[in-house]
């Protein structure tokens, strides 16, 4: 594969308003809608993707639905959800409310992912909006995680880490999408997921309202009717 198709430069998106109506929320997206980040056509496809009782892990899976749905459609695979926030038992009860059996919680660090696993163990890593403030923030933690979900998955598996921050203005894109294989540049790799998973400065202020000493100010990208936060 090559480094283009892994990264999937193809003519990049010009900048679009579009992208502050959706700011993400902890489970606010469905399976269906994951599936496609992902790469899929459909929720339906994506399962029937893997190979029979393939080990599967979401990094980040928060209140996710989408390792409910997909091991409902698989009963035969075995999926991980992943995520620090399980410790609260609030928080582990809502996401596991309904799960099947072949869905597991796991409360952990994704800078840790390696130690929780041995190397070679899952047939696909899949991750989404877990990168992005990681990757703009703290680059070095950033790529920990990354290392740590190349060093867990099979040769031969799947990684798959999003959303894609073409422009970083950007960063409702599909994953990055990187089979691993023997000889590959891990560290190469790591470093351009990294790069390409980071929002932007400015989106940064608006995705975290808690942001110290923000205040409200217009965006040099939106009309002057619209506001965001910084
Ligand atoms: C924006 S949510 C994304 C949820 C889901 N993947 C989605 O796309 O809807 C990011 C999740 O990453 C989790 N997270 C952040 N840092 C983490 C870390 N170091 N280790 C494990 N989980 C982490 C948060 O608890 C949160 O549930």
């Amino acid at each position: 594969m090559t480094e283009a198709s892994v990264f999937g430069f193809e003519t990049p998106p010009r900048f679009t308003p579009r992208v502050f109506k959706g700011i993400p929320v902890t489970g606010s997206r469905s399976a269906e809608e994951l599936a496609c980040k992902h790469g899929a056509s459909d929720l339906a496809t994506f399962a029937m993707s893997f190979p029979e009782e393939a080990y599967v892990i979401d990094v980040g899976a928060g209140l996710s639905p989408f390792g409910n749905e997909v091991g409902a459609a698989r009963p035969d695979i075995k999926w991980v959800n992943f995520d620090h926030s399980y410790s609260d038992p609030g928080i582990l009860e809502d996401a596991s409310r309904d799960a099947p059996a072949n869905v597991e919680y796991v409360a952990g660090d994704a800078t840790k992912l390696n130690e929780e696993y041995e190397p070679n163990t899952f047939d696909a890593v899949y991750s989404y909006w877990l990168m992005p403030h990681i990757s703009a923030n703290d680059p070095v933690s950033a790529a920990r995680i990354v290392r740590a979900m190349f060093t867990v998955a099979k040769i031969g598996g799947l990684v798959s880490v999003g959303p894609r921050t073409v422009d970083a203005n950007n960063p409702q894109g599909k994953s990055i999408r990187v089979m691993n294989h023997e000889g590959m540049d891990v560290g190469f790799l790591t470093d351009r997921i990294v790069t390409h998973t980071q929002v932007a400065e400015s989106l940064r202020h608006l995705f975290q309202p808690q942001y110290p000493n923000r205040k409200v100010t217009r965006s040099p990208y939106l009309n002057s009717r619209r506001r965001m936060v910084r």
